[in-house]
């Protein structure tokens, strides 16, 4: 079977680059993914598969074999760009003027295409159900997996696991990167407003002066890090953004503040929001100032369950030999894979990319990000046979 598989994988090798190729150069932003999603339910057509749309620019397709009844593994790859203007010349070049796939959405989705075409060619030869989700909007809050788990993408049939793939430029082409339990951090937005009186620069003692304030409270926010948050859980808060449109002689009314704080764990996550808001509220007010603080919630921690992961690293090993397979580090970067988490256990795991002989190394979100596109082979190839491994699983 594993040879069969990298059999096939390497005879779509074009067809997967195509796809790829395709959708870079007409990438499309979180939730306005149609052409993109028009795209993925055409090829899935063509291959014989019935792709239904979900949350409005997502699609699912199944992939039945022998007893389609027995378990069902969903497989996910995210599909939409990001608002950044590519600065690569290639000529898969974005042309939609702004947007670009610099986040790999592209590979993944060209991959699982790869996949879907693997599994449908071998669907006499394995028990069970694969369910492909493609899915918008990985980029937006709310996430566009929370979406489609609330149009019952976990139902119908409900996938008992759940397998992700990312790309990742600092891990060379052909290696795989895994990490058991906690990998990904939640993200929520901090936005603070703080009014005092302002006024002459000359006269502070008949102000309320919200700068010093600020600049108080930007340094305070730190101990819900260093003195508040479990030492054995990892956490951050960043500000941002800190605007104070005084000038030289004169105090402004109102400085406003933005930043992040994120985490590994649900429940110091709630309590770290209300400690983030005492604190704020209680540190101003005692300086004769106001605040609004409004938390807005990003996607939760992603958690990779342990038992799944530690299948499919053993799988891996089989598949690309124990040298390729690579430990990964706790990541403080968001992803919304994390909802799927919530419900049923998942492994989101890494898909070396980077080339550096090739110059192949910008980081994802920069305006120069690339890939090795002879990973989307390893890409396809692997999920395909992760997924017939874990459909043997019990
Ligand atoms: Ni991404």
């Amino acid at each position: 079977m594993l040879t069969q598989i990298q059999h096939l994988a390497q005879s779509i090798a074009e067809q997967v680059v195509a796809h790829r190729r395709h959708l870079h150069t007409y990438p499309e932003l979180s939730f306005w993914e149609f052409q993109t999603a028009a795209y993925i339910a055409q090829e899935l057509t063509h291959m014989g598969l019935a792709p239904q749309k979900m949350a409005t620019t997502g699609v699912v397709a199944l992939i039945e074999g022998r007893h389609p009844e027995k378990k069902t593994v969903a497989l996910r790859a995210d599909i939409d760009a990001l608002p950044i203007k590519e600065m690569n010349e290639v000529p898969y070049k974005s042309v939609h003027e702004g947007v670009m796939h610099a986040c790999g959405h592209d590979a993944h989705t060209a991959s699982l295409l790869g996949t879907a075409y693997i599994l449908q060619q071998l669907r006499h030869e394995f028990e069970g159900t694969v369910k492909l989700i493609f899915q918008p909007g990985e980029e937006k809050i709310p996430g566009g997996a929370s979406l489609m788990i609330q149009e019952g993408v976990l139902q119908n049939p409900a996938p008992s696991h759940i397998i992700g793939q990312h790309v990742m430029p600092q891990l060379p082409v052909g290696k795989i990167g895994f990490r058991e339990g906690m990998y990904m951090a939640s993200t929520d937005e901090l936005y603070i407003r703080i009014v005092g009186k302002g006024g002459h620069a000359a006269m502070p003692d008949r102000l309320i002066d919200p700068v010093y304030i600020a600049a108080h409270l930007v340094v305070s926010l730190q101990q819900v890090v260093s003195r508040m948050a479990p030492p054995r859980i990892p956490s951050v808060l960043s500000v941002g953004r800190f605007i104070a449109e005084g000038i030289t002689n004169v105090i402004p009314n109102e400085v406003f503040l933005q930043g992040t704080f994120r985490t590994m764990d649900e429940e110091w996550r709630e309590e770290a929001h209300r400690r983030i808001g005492k604190l704020a509220t209680e540190l101003v007010s005692s300086m004769g100032g106001i605040c609004e603080i409004e938390i807005r919630k990003g996607y939760p921690y992603l958690i990779n369950n342990p038992a799944l992961t530690a299948r499919m690293r053993h799988a891996a090993q089989a598949y690309v030999g124990k040298d390729n397979v690579v430990a990964l580090d706790l990541w403080m970067a968001g992803e919304d894979f994390a909802f799927y988490t919530q419900h049923i256990p998942g492994c989101f795991y890494r898909l070396g990319t980077g080339n550096e002989a090739r110059g192949i190394v910008s980081g994802v979100h920069t305006p120069t990000f690339d890939i090795d596109e002879s990973a989307l082979i390893l890409g396809c190839g692997l999920m395909s046979w992760l997924a017939i491994e874990e459909l043997k699983h019990a």
